[in-house]
């Protein structure tokens, strides 16, 4: 059996992926230990069933922070290692025409959060970063202060769709309303883009005519619970590495991507 690696984990809901990586955890599916959990959220229902758990819980309330800074100027500090002008060129989820004043907020009020994240999770140590439900863009800031070896990342996410289609906040709903007759899961390693980093594993359900969101969800869900620690354990075993592809497209152009190798096991 491979050493145990510490997980810490950040949620904004319920907590049911939480909970499935926790359970895996102690039957042995996965060599590893959930050692906190996070959330923006303070009424996050996943905090119950970590402290449950036994688990240590903070909350970092995004809302109070990003309210404050609104009404009172004085608020508006950014971290004092925050570099804006390095945040805005890695940032890579603003569209074009976002206004130069509403990225800058939006950069300096996610650091102001992040900033009090990485002070709440210094005392744990941990090995990888799983994202549970946590609706929340992480930004450079603060990727860069756990991918210290960029070629080890650390820090994955499960999104309810088969990325990359319908990035963001409403995966199935997004897929539900496409009309599409295929919808599923993604586990994936975070970059500085929206649910754009590379891939580690995906699962698929059909889609009948006499579904509605709220069964593909349910459908989806079930996925999830079975992926995520999946790709959990898969991390906890050395057997995910990330590598650099160039493709030669018909055009003669290159294409260069990062993509997540899943390597046999026992190596
Ligand atoms: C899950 O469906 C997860 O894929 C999704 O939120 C739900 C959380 O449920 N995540 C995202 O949409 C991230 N963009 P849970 O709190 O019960 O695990």
């Amino acid at each position: 059996m491979s050493k145990k690696i510490r997980i810490g984990a950040l949620i904004s809901g319920s907590g049911t992926n939480l909970q499935a990586i926790i359970e895996s955890c102690e039957k042995g599916k996965i060599d590893g230990q959930m050692v906190f959990v996070g959330s923006d959220n303070p009424d996050a229902a996943g905090l119950e069933r970590a402290a449950k758990c036994g688990i240590p819980t903070f909350v970092v309330n995004y809302k109070s922070i990003i309210h404050q800074c609104k009404i009172a100027s004085e608020k508006f500090l950014p971290p004092e290692d925050f570099d804006l002008a390095e945040a805005v060129s890695k940032q890579s989820f603003f569209v074009a025409d976002t206004d130069a004043e509403k990225t800058h907020f939006f950069l300096v009020t996610r650091a102001m959060a992040e900033a009090e994240l990485l002070n709440e999770m210094k005392p744990y140590g941990f090995d990888l970063l799983v994202l549970a439900g946590f609706m929340r863009n992480l930004t450079p800031y603060f990727i860069d202060r756990i991918n210290l070896d960029r070629s080890h990342p650390r820090i994955m996410n499960i999104h309810p769709a088969l990325l990359p289609a319908f990035p963001g906040v409403d995966g199935y709903g997004d897929t539900f309303r496409y009309g599409c007759k295929v919808g599923g899961c993604s586990v994936h390693f975070i970059d500085y883009g929206e649910d754009t980093g590379p891939i580690i594993g995906q699962r698929a359900f059909q889609i009948q005519p006499d579904d509605t969101i709220d069964s593909i969800k349910k459908k989806g869900l079930r996925l999830e619970w079975e992926l995520y620690p999946e790709c959990v354990q898969l991390f906890a075993q050395g057997r995910l590495k990330t590598v650099k592809v160039t493709y030669t497209l018909g055009s003669g152009k290159q294409l260069e991507r990062t993509i997540v190798k899943i390597l046999p096991p026992g190596r």
